[in-house]
């Protein structure tokens, strides 16, 4: 398995796992913010990331299909990022997922992430969002 950036001839099977527009889909491959796990020339999942305040790295999405899950591929796509974050220069990472889930609460908490406290989403979720903060300077802020 290799972790790489997604390229514009990831967009239809990126368009058919992610929730996010044809149109945003095309624009965050255009601007690097896709990786994608591939193996064998198959898509095995991808992580969609933004930036918070234009700075801070957010992850906006990851996402492995089912019958992949649990092989290693979310780590394997979370690590590639977190390194070309570093990389980067980034001292922070920043995710977030709804109250209710615990899954995904469980699976950030597992990779070092940190709640940082959540808002009301009922506008458009039934429960709060939380915020995860990973600090990755190297620096200890407990
Ligand atoms: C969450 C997700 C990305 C994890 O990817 P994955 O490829 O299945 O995870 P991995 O195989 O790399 O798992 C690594 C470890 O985390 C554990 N793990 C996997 N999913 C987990 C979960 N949902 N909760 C807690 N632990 C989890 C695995 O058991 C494994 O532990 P082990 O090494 O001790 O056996 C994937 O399950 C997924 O796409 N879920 C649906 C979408 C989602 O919830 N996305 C996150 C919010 S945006």
């Amino acid at each position: 398995m290799i972790v790489r950036r997604g390229r514009s001839e990831d967009l239809p099977w990126l368009v058919e796992h992610d929730d996010a527009s044809e149109h945003w889909v095309g624009r965050c491959i255009q601007y690097g913010e896709y990786f994608v796990a591939e193996q064998d020339g198959e898509i095995l999942g991808f992580l969609r990331f933004s930036r918070f305040w234009g700075k801070i790295p957010y992850m906006d999405m990851i996402r492995v299909p089912p019958s992949r899950q649990r092989t290693g591929v979310g780590t394997a796509l979370f690590h590639a990022w977190e390194k070309a974050m570093i990389d980067d220069g980034a001292q922070h990472l920043m995710t977030s997922s709804e109250w209710a889930e615990a899954e995904p609460q469980a699976w950030h908490r597992r990779n070092g992430f940190k709640a940082a406290g959540s808002i009301d989403l009922r506008i458009v979720q039934p429960s709060p969002e939380i915020f995860f903060i990973k600090h990755i300077s190297g620096e200890s802020e407990e």
